[in-house]
């Protein structure tokens, strides 16, 4: 089949471009190279999904571009069967720095994605939506009739967008899904995150540090079951017009992940703590069923394992991870 990964030379995206292109498939991706971090881990996303097609036998083309740029789009999803649409200004605080930006990326971006995808007759566009769009928790967990009330400009982009992909579902019939994503991590995730600087920090001898009081929960997702879920629906159709919660098994609070880092990498390492940052949700939980009854979803690690895994991915990818990330 034929796949457009935008965002694909990204931490979420890079992976749905390997794991499509393994798959013998025709992957083209699109994306601007923000340098919200250091480019090297997207040089490195571009490297293996161009390994992974070779292969194969399938087909990876990058293209450096902006999905705000409408003719780019149109011509790119000519004959696309698939749209993964990861393209935007990840980042919380990011959005709090810059609302107009994220605004363009994130919004503008999706409307565009939608119009050549609506123009072009794609079969199908999946959303990379994201836990932000609820805000404000009223109960937890949230499952996705929860109330939206999101609490930074990000949480707003992200919430616009996936209104106007149920909305070109309703009135033009474009087969649309939405994840929210959960705290996703993994090997070559993002540096700016929690887990990339908790377990950077402590393998360079250095105690991890948490933003505010460390009582802020999360679901952690693992790459694999977010990899998993999207690859479910190039063939299944059961939640197209749909929104789901893509979350894992357990709920943590962020000392008590720094702890289950520290201990795994250098038990005697003390925790740091610092201001807590602006527009953070303070919990996210989710509740999963609503994916699971629709395309079978479930998890497959829970948080220790997960970062266990992560963590022997560091050492392995370290001279060249560690870098990028302390740069970042
Ligand atoms: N990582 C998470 O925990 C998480 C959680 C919820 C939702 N999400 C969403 O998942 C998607 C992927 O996130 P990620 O963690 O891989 O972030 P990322 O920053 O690693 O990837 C996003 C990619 O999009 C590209 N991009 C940004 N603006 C663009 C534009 N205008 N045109 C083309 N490309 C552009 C960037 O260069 C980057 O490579 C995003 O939409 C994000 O909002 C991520």
């Amino acid at each position: 089949m034929e796949i457009l990964v935008t965002g694909g030379t990204g931490f979420i995206g890079g992976h749905l471009a390997e794991s499509f292109a393994r798959d013998g498939h025709h992957v083209t991706v699109v994306d601007n190279l923000e340098p919200y971090y250091d480019l090297g881990i997207k040089k490195h996303n571009v490297e293996t999904s161009r390994e992974a097609a070779a292969e194969s036998g399938g087909a990876y083309d990058f293209v450096e571009g902006t999905v705000t740029n409408a003719d780019l789009l149109k011509n790119l999803t000519e004959t696309v069967d698939a749209i993964y649409h990861q393209a935007a200004q990840a980042g919380v605080r990011k959005s709090v720095e810059e609302p107009a930006k994220v605004n363009e990326y994130n919004v503008t971006g999706t409307m565009t994605v939608l119009e050549a995808a609506r123009k072009n007759d794609v079969d199908r566009v999946v959303y990379a939506s994201s836990s932000s769009v609820y805000g404000k928790p009223q109960y937890l967990p949230y499952d996705e009739d929860h109330p939206n009330e999101p609490v930074s400009p990000y949480g707003v982009s992200k919430l616009s967008s996936e209104h106007y992909m149920r909305v070109y579902n309703e009135v033009y019939g474009l087969p649309t899904v939405s994840l929210r994503y959960f705290t996703v991590y993994g090997p070559r995730m993002r540096p700016n995150m929690a887990i990339s600087n908790f377990v950077s920090r402590c393998m360079r001898g250095e105690p991890p540090q948490i933003y505010g009081d460390g009582k802020q929960t999360r679901d952690f997702t693992y790459i694999d079951d977010v990899v998993d879920a999207n690859r479910q629906l190039l063939h299944d159709d059961n939640a197209d017009g749909e929104i789901m919660n893509i979350g894992s098994t357990d709920n943590i609070d962020i000392l008590t992940l720094a702890e289950v880092v520290r201990d795994e990498i250098d038990p005697d390492l003390d925790i740091e703590f610092t201001d807590a940052r602006e527009g953070d949700a303070e919990h996210t939980h989710a509740d999963i069923s609503k994916a699971n009854e629709l395309i079978g979803y479930e998890p497959s690690r829970d948080i220790r394992q997960g970062v266990r895994e992560f963590i022997e991915w560091y050492e392995a990818n370290r001279d060249w991870y560690e870098p990028l990330v302390v740069n970042s």
